[in-house]
């Protein structure tokens, strides 16, 4: 296959996407979420997920400051919400306030869940790594919960839903699942399954 060369600064963009998540974190009593497309499942056994997020931003100061943050997962009714999340920093804005997206304090350690999410990981920071202008926060998954019927055997995505979580190409450019395909039996046919993801 013939390749043209990408510029280094965008071969991450090779990668995209992941599901876009909202990362929860609080300071004091102060709650905050930003918008994140860099996660990463890390481990089994223990249980690890992890964000990679920049050292600038406030959520890396609210990570620190209490040692835990959420991990939430929001479906595609509330993408312009979670791009306004990515757009605007806690700093300047309350975006729960600014939002409406409800806050639920976490059962396990302290940090705010976001109700409106189809999914919702509590974590407590098991490692910081130096990732560059970004620290990779992995976090011990110390509580999880999912919307029912949003995610079918073994939680995975379920495809008779409406409402589906969504991945970041870039800018303000946005996917959303599209067909389902499984492997034939063989290993050699890919199968799609009935029912089309999204509308
Ligand atoms: C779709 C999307 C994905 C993003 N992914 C990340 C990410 O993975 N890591 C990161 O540090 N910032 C990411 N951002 C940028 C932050 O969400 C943004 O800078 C935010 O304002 C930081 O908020 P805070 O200062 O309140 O923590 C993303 C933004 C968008 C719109």
């Amino acid at each position: 296959m013939e390749k043209i060369e990408v510029p280094l600064h965008e071969a991450y963009r090779l990668l995209t996407p992941g599901w876009v998540v909202l990362v929860g974190s609080q300071k004091d009593q102060k709650y905050n979420i930003m918008t994140a497309s860099w996660q990463m499942p890390v481990s089994i056994k223990p249980p690890l997920v992890s964000v990679s997020i920049q050292k600038r931003h406030l959520t890396t100061e609210y990570i620190q400051a209490t040692g835990a943050f959420t991990v939430n997962v929001p479906g595609y009714d509330i993408l312009a919400i979670a791009h306004y999340c990515g757009s605007i920093s806690g700093r300047d804005t309350d975006k729960f306030e600014a939002t409406g997206l409800t806050p639920v304090p976490g059962k396990k350690v302290p940090a705010p869940l976001v109700a409106e999410c189809l999914a919702g990981i509590e974590c407590r920071v098991w490692q910081t790594y130096d990732g560059g202008d970004h620290f990779i926060f992995v976090g011990e998954v110390m509580a999880a919960a999912a919307a029912p019927g949003h995610f079918e055997k073994h939680w995975r995505l379920d495809r008779g839903k409406e409402n589906y979580p969504f991945s970041h190409i870039g800018g303000s450019v946005y996917i959303i699942p599209g067909v389902m395909i499984s492997i034939s039996k063989q290993g050699k046919e890919l199968v799609p399954l009935e029912k089309p993801l999204a509308k």
